[in-house]
């Protein structure tokens, strides 16, 4: 018999229920299965992290080429990196006012959002939230559109039937669509390819903007497009409302992305619509395009290519891929696999759950990291109970550190990100807040310092003068501060055709 304790533990799964287990560990290796040796796993370590461990100074080359596409993007129309002017003209300044509606198409939810922006940087939001099942993301675009539009009508209806709408009201609406659109204006915006998994037919090269409409006429729901934002930009404008220091803006999620403000005379390619030079415009990078199809800088394992191959989009967002949470959790999968096939992990055990692609989920990354118990109970919770495996210490260990690898990688090349803008901006000497969201950077344990060690290690001390910090909900608060930019702006007779 091996030596072996009794465990207990709890653990929130992504669905935020929370699972109590108790289980049987072992405390040794001389086990009545045929598991890896330390050694064996240590091994083993060293060659992820040969992999996955990036250099200073390979981020700075990373800087350096991020930095060009960037400014290829901002030349010219349909580059790798968009750099997609959204003619959101400026900060806000603090002071915008009134009721707006906020629908929020995201990676993973659909929220719909009643914000009162009350001026001086205050605001109040009350929103509900529908998940989106994997078939809707397939299903015909007008479908998704439609379905949006049901659920801004039943949640209008309810704040009719408590007063806090007044009947006949039509508010102005602020759309977060969280996808590349080519923008030709505020309220308009051609999908330029779907991401994060969504496929949904006869929706990429249309305008969104006008189907989203065609489906809020259809069900006579009471709201006026105003202004189509995404999550990025969204998040810049809201987090510039509450701490005016706010340069840029990331999310780290599903996706990931960034967005900042640009001079417009800084932006070639809109040069012919006449607009003064030393205005500003918020520009949606959309950066997780960044070395998509050319792959030629960034740091890619053989993991990374099989997750790009058998995506639905081979070939497109080459950078999303190595960090955002949509496939971090299927990285160390891959690895896992891999080691299950040259025998080396769960000999004798039945390993056909992990084996199903994208089971497991990043969420099982941050809980593994942050797993507070020597016996590492948690990661025996995750093994044992979502994949009917047992686990001994030196593999748990093993496991923890892989995350870790995972993990690090995707915060360092995040910040790699962040350093391109940086530099070309020149706000380094300065330093500035760079405002981010999304559950990578909120839910994942040390994301946020290892984006600023990796600031660190690109920049050396003045690294430290860039400092990311929690950012204000940018697909509610954001868009409807956008909305009221807008409207103020077209009052005012400013580039009303834009
Ligand atoms: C989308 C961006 C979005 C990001 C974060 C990416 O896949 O292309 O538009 O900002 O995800 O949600």
């Amino acid at each position: 018999m091996p030596a072996s304790r009794r465990g207990s533990g709890s653990i929130t799964l992504p669905t935020g229920q929370t699972l109590a287990f108790h289980s049987h560990t072992r405390s040794s290796e001389d086990d009545d299965l045929p598991h890896a040796t330390k050694k064996k796993m240590a091994d083993h370590l060293r060659k992820y992290e040969a992999l996955f461990t990036l250099t200073p100074q390979r981020m700075r080359m990373i800087v350096e080429a991020f930095k060009e596409s960037l400014e290829t993007g901002l030349a010219k129309n349909e580059q790798i990196v968009p750099m997609i002017p959204t003619y959101v003209f400026g900060w806000p300044s603090g002071n915008e006012t009134g009721d707006y509606l906020a629908v929020d198409l995201g990676g993973t939810n659909l929220r719909v959002c009643l914000v009162t922006l009350q001026g001086g940087g205050k605001f109040e939001i009350t929103q509900s939230k529908y998940r989106l099942s994997e078939e809707q993301k397939q299903e015909d675009g007008q479908k998704l559109f439609d379905f949006c539009a049901e659920c801004l009508k039943a949640f209008i209806d309810s704040y009719i039937d408590d007063g806090t709408i007044k009947a006949g009201t039509r508010l102005p609406l602020g759309f977060t669509f969280s996808y590349p659109c080519a923008q030709k204006s505020i309220d308009h915006g051609q999908l330029i390819r779907w991401t994060k998994g969504f496929g949904a037919p006869n929706t990429e090269g249309h305008d969104v903007v006008e189907m989203f409409r065609r489906s809020l006429e259809k069900q006579n729901v009471p709201a006026e497009i105003v202004a189509l934002t995404c999550d990025t930009t969204g998040t810049l404008i809201a987090s510039h409302y509450v701490n005016p220091k706010t340069r840029i803006a990331c999310i780290f999620g599903t996706g990931c992305n960034a967005a900042y403000m640009e001079r417009v005379g800084d932006i070639p390619k809109i040069k012919h619509l006449g607009i003064p030079d030393d205005e500003e415009m918020a520009i949606n990078c959309e950066w997780g395009a960044f070395d998509s199809f050319e792959h030629e800088n960034l740091p890619r394992t053989k993991y990374d290519q099989i997750i790009d191959e058998t995506s639905n989009k081979p070939g497109e967002q080459a950078f999303e891929k190595l960090i955002s949470g949509r496939y971090l959790g299927e990285i160390l999968r891959l690895i896992i696999c891999e080691l299950i096939d040259e025998g080396v992990l769960f000999l004798g055990q039945n390993t056909y759950k992990i084996e199903i692609p994208y089971s497991f989920d990043t969420a099982f990354l941050s809980l593994m990291e942050s797993d507070p118990t020597d016996e590492l109970l948690m990661i025996i919770g995750i093994f044992s109970h979502f994949f009917a495996l047992e686990t001994t210490l030196a593999e748990r260990q093993f496991f923890r550190a892989l995350a870790k690898l995972v993990g690090r990688r995707a915060a360092r090349l995040s910040a790699c990100g962040i350093a391109a803008i940086v530099s070309k901006k020149g706000y380094l000497e300065e330093g500035c807040m760079v405002g981010a969201d999304g559950s990578l950077y909120n839910k994942y344990p040390g994301f946020a310092e290892r984006i600023h060690e990796g600031l660190h290690d690109i920049f050396g001390e003045k690294g430290r003068n860039v400092v990311t910090y929690h950012a204000e909900d940018g697909s509610g608060i954001g868009s409807a501060i956008v909305a009221a930019m807008t409207k103020q702006r077209k009052l005012a007779g400013r580039y009303p055709d834009l």
